[in-house]
């Protein structure tokens, strides 16, 4: 990281002061608006489990329903005092919205309840903020953070422009604003810049994978599905799984071999929310772009959640807004272990067409159904190749050992027989040494 870009993040008062910390004992708010998907309490349940993740103590929840949101305080005038009153009751240091404020609900309410009020977006963020591991994942959690803060700098000197009969105080209020408006913006820039550099890093290692042509197979799905459990089962590899939202957040790549011996590379990326906030959905682009450029997505459900369809709706959206949505998927159907025998939950609209396999990531069960499902998904774009390759041409053998399927190896007077199926990008070195082929001569 260059000098000039620390010594502005070390000065810069503004950006991580905002979202920098969870409050521990908070107030869950639900708002119930006509034509909303989620039913108030279940959506409040996904809020308290953030909340959870956070490392925030839940205090009780208060919900409205309203048939519009009031612009300045977005609930009515008496339940905000509602609410005040349980602040000081339960001696809250928080509440958290179950929607996203704008700036100005954000001032007043936090003006009304005494207390820091977080929305949706901001929790996230938080969180995002504390899970966030590699530069890329630190960098984009950063610039999303800003973008959040940016519009909302008036609410932090608020303070100050709020003081009894002070032109001059309140004028020093709107000159911090300005300068940390402007701080933002410089960090703003150079985070951008700083990311595009890490993008162009990425998408150079993207084309150099795709020259290798193993298939890239991305692990996609609600937040806790059992994503990071399902790469370690499939991968045998050793991922972050936790029974906490959003424990994967950078995306990890990793080997693993179908029964043909077929490599392929698998991805694990961030888990996706309902009403995933945009800011987050732009500054994840190019980890999403893993997702979008994949071959293949195994779309990873949560069977034993009630609201199942709901989180699946959800993630279609989001593949749909990421530019993923012609992606060819199968879907795994995991944690059925939690389900009483025989009692797999139908799934409806776009998802009920695609190929589906249930799993339990955690007990092992149908892997090998999901691999095959994998290797027949990726294979029909395959051909078919019987070749003798020459003993002098080891490195074609391998190429079929790494990439094809083998049916059929034995070694001949002309060399190695091969007989199988190879994905149609890597057969061109095959065809001259088609056993047909060299017959017809
Ligand atoms: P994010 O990182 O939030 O996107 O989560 P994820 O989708 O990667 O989920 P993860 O693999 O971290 O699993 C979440 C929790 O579900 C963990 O406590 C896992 O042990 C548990 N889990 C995963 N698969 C299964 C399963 O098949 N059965 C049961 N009972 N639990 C599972």
């Amino acid at each position: 990281m260059p000098e000039q870009y620390t010594s502005i993040v070390d000065t810069s008062m503004a950006s991580n002061e905002l979202l920098s910390s969870a409050p521990e004992r908070a107030l869950l708010i639900g708002v119930s608006l006509p034509n909303d998907q989620w039913p108030v309490q279940e959506s409040l349940d996904e809020l308290e489990q953030l909340a959870v993740t956070a490392g925030v103590t839940s205090m009780g929840r208060v919900t409205q329903r309203l048939s519009r949101p009031h612009a300045a305080t977005l609930l009515g005038k008496g339940k905000v005092q509602e609410i005040a009153d349980l602040v000081k009751y339960h001696d809250c240091d928080g509440v958290i919205f179950d929607v996203e404020l704008t700036p100005g609900q954000h001032r007043v309410l936090e003006r009304e309840l005494g207390v820091p009020v977080l929305d949706r977006t901001a929790l996230i963020l938080i969180i995002f903020g504390q899970r966030a591991r590699t530069r890329e994942g630190r960098l984009q959690v950063e610039l999303a953070q800003i973008e959040y803060d940016l519009p909302r700098l008036a609410r932090q000197w608020s303070h100050l422009s709020r003081q009894k009969g002070s032109m001059q105080q309140r004028g020093e209020g709107e000159k911090q604003i300005e300068i940390d408006r402007r701080m933002l913006r410089r960090q703003k820039e150079q985070l951008q810049e700083e990311l595009e550099h890490v993008r162009t890093h990425r998408q150079l290692h993207r084309e150099r994978r795709k020259d290798t042509g193993a298939p890239v197979v991305a692990l996609v799905g609600y937040t806790n599905a059992g994503k990071s459990t399902l790469l370690n089962r499939l991968a045998d590899a050793h991922s972050h799984a936790e029974d906490k939202l959003f424990a994967t957040l950078d995306p990890m790549m990793r080997r693993a071999r179908l029964d043909g011996g077929q490599e392929l590379l698998l991805s694990d990326t961030v888990g996706f929310v309902q009403r995933l906030p945009t800011t987050l959905v732009a500054a994840f682009r190019s980890t999403l772009e893993e997702v979008a450029e994949a071959d293949l997505l195994v779309h990873v459900v949560n069977a034993a959640y009630p609201a199942m369809q709901l989180q699946v709706d959800a993630v279609e959206q989001v593949l749909e807004e990421i530019g993923a949505g012609d992606r060819p998927v199968i879907i795994a159907l995991n944690k059925v272990d939690l389900l009483p025998d025989g009692d797999i939950p139908a799934l409806t609209g776009k998802a009920a067409t695609l190929p589906t396999v249930t799993v339990s990531a955690l007990r092992g069960t149908g892997i090998a159904d999901l691999l095959h499902c994998i290797s027949q998904q990726l294979n029909s774009g395959f051909v078919p190749l019987d070749v003798l390759i020459p003993y002098d041409r080891g490195d074609l053998v391998a190429l079929f050992h790494q990439y094809g399927m083998i049916d059929n190896e034995c070694y001949e007077e002309g060399g190695t027989r091969l007989h199988g199926h190879m994905p149609a990008n890597h057969s061109g070195p095959m065809m001259g040494f088609r056993v047909k082929l060299k017959r017809s001569k």
